[in-house]
């Protein structure tokens, strides 16, 4: 059951903003504009004793004040004073307590941080972090952070246990077009930690992957961790990636978020156990979530390359064996359908090579053949740079098959060439196709996907 103060992190009616500043630049400050910027619909307060009113809203000397009920509380006031406000919150019945403020245990104050989770036990809140910096929810129009606030909403939710990190990753999933549901950091974790979180996202429409920034896990809730997971990868797919590998990374997350390390073979066996897929790099994070994000499970293991160079073909044709997917043999009469989208000296065979003469027509042949052939489940296109294909108009005509077809095949793109390509990914990645810029990028994430379907297959068999 998703607790009521959880649930109001994603649909709070109401939110008071204590310690909203009067000054641009300061956290306060930021985050009321950004709330108010992102067209956050419900009634929003700000709470500071020095000011009548901050950015056109009439602000309150407390949130007792408030003449209304407050269903999330953001703490953004410095430590000495955070203990007092979450008393007054716990009094009016705040549900949920977003505490931005840092000085906390991953500084060695514990004792503060157990009094602020003593207050909300006290009054039944809940409390995300400290040290964080705010939740965003897209289909709420919310964004609580003090991150950029051009943020595109999408189906892939990120949970990140560090601040800057995940403030930096915020403006890059701008910048690489990938759509968010939900960014939630995570900080101390107090209270509500990643597993709670999770719990909510697995159940949220809104939610198609979830991904996770993890530096460590509070002592003691390993267990939880692995037993609640479990339960969540077999609604959706969970990537994490995490930091403190090395020993040296290992004690330098422990001072970071004051979380407990631990040996990285357990983590790597837990995550194994919990069905929770492990990326090595927040790039490669993504890349796998956008394939979740936007391409159904496969049928089939049987996968076929499409490209207009040998060379990407032979590096796919590698990455595929490593990363255990399946390059389809195709039969004698598929060979013979591919062999009419290509010049004579191309290759039927696998990979599918339509030559370096390739142009838009050829690809669009040989994709159709793809998703009508039963033999194939998945679908590699790889592009080459050429002077005479051009990566814009390869784009716009791929998507239109995929479209004709109702993708219903898993497909990726990977592109090698100059920023032309860039141009023709972006194309693609707005339209809902992964796109990668190496083949092996393209067969990797493919590979997730894949790995999750045969995962599922598994766990439905127990
Ligand atoms: N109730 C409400 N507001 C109050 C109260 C009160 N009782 N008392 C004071 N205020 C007001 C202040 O007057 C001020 O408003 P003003 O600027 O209009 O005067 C506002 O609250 C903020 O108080 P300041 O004393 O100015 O505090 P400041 O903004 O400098 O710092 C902060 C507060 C941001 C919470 C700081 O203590 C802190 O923790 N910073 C780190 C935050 C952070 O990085 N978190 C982790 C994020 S992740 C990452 O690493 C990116």
């Amino acid at each position: 059951m998703i607790d009521e103060g959880v649930k109001a992190l994603f649909n709070p009616r109401s939110i008071a903003v204590i310690g909203a500043s009067r000054h641009p630049g300061k956290i306060g400050y930021t985050i009321l504009r950004n709330i108010l910027d992102y067209g956050y619909k419900g009634k929003v307060y700000p709470v500071n004793p020095k000011a009548d009113e901050i950015l056109g809203l009439k602000a309150y000397k407390s949130v007792l004040d408030i003449p209304d009920e407050v269903d999330m509380a953001i703490i953004v006031v410095p430590e000495k004073i955070v203990l007092k406000v979450a008393e007054e919150a716990g009094r009016k019945e705040v549900k949920v307590l977003v505490v931005i403020t840092s000085g906390f245990s991953e500084v060695g104050n514990v004792e503060a941080e157990e009094k602020l989770v003593e207050i909300a036990r006290k009054y039944n809140m809940r409390i995300l972090g400290p040290n964080i910096f705010g939740i965003a929810y897209t289909p709420l129009n919310l964004n609580a952070t003090f991150g950029p606030n051009e943020l595109k909403p999408g189906p892939i939710a990120f949970i990140s246990q560090s601040g800057a990190l995940g403030i930096a990753l915020m403006g890059w999933t701008i910048m690489e077009e990938i759509g968010v549901s939900a960014i939630v950091s995570m900080g101390n974790m107090a209270d509500i930690d990643v597993v709670d979180v999770s719990e909510y996202l697995a159940e949220d429409p809104n939610t198609k992957v979830i991904t996770i920034y993890l530096e460590g896990l509070k002592p003691g809730t390993g267990r939880r961790f692995v037993e609640e997971m479990k339960k969540i990868t077999r609604k959706k797919p969970v990537i994490v990636i995490k930091a403190g590998r090395s020993k040296r990374g290992a004690a330098a997350a422990a001072s970071h978020t004051g979380s407990l390390a631990g040996s990285d073979q357990v983590y790597s066996a837990a995550f194994k156990q919990a069905g929770v897929l492990r990326a090595l790099t927040t790039e490669e994070m993504f890349d796998w979530a956008r394939v979740f994000a936007s391409q159904p499970l496969p049928e089939g293991e049987e996968t076929i390359i499409i490209t207009n160079g040998g060379g990407v073909g032979v590096l796919a044709t590698d990455a595929a064996e490593e990363n255990g997917v399946k390059l389809l043999d195709p039969s004698p009469e598929l060979k013979e359908a591919f062999k009419k989208t290509m010049p004579w000296f191309g290759s039927p065979k696998n990979p599918v090579d339509l030559t370096g003469q390739a142009v838009v027509e050829n690809y669009v042949e040989a994709l159709k053949i793809a998703f009508e052939s039963p033999e194939i489940h998945n679908i590699i296109v790889l592009y080459c740079q050429t002077a005479i294909l051009d990566p814009r108009e390869l784009a716009p005509a791929i998507i239109k098959v995929v479209r004709e077809y109702n993708n219903k095949k898993p497909i990726v793109v990977g592109m090698v060439g100059g920023i032309e390509t860039y141009e023709g990914m972006k194309i693609l990645k707005k339209n809902n196709i992964p796109a990668y810029p190496s083949p092996e990028k393209a067969v990797v994430a493919l590979s997730a996907l894949i790995k999750y379907k045969r995962y599922l297959e598994k766990q439905s068999k127990i």
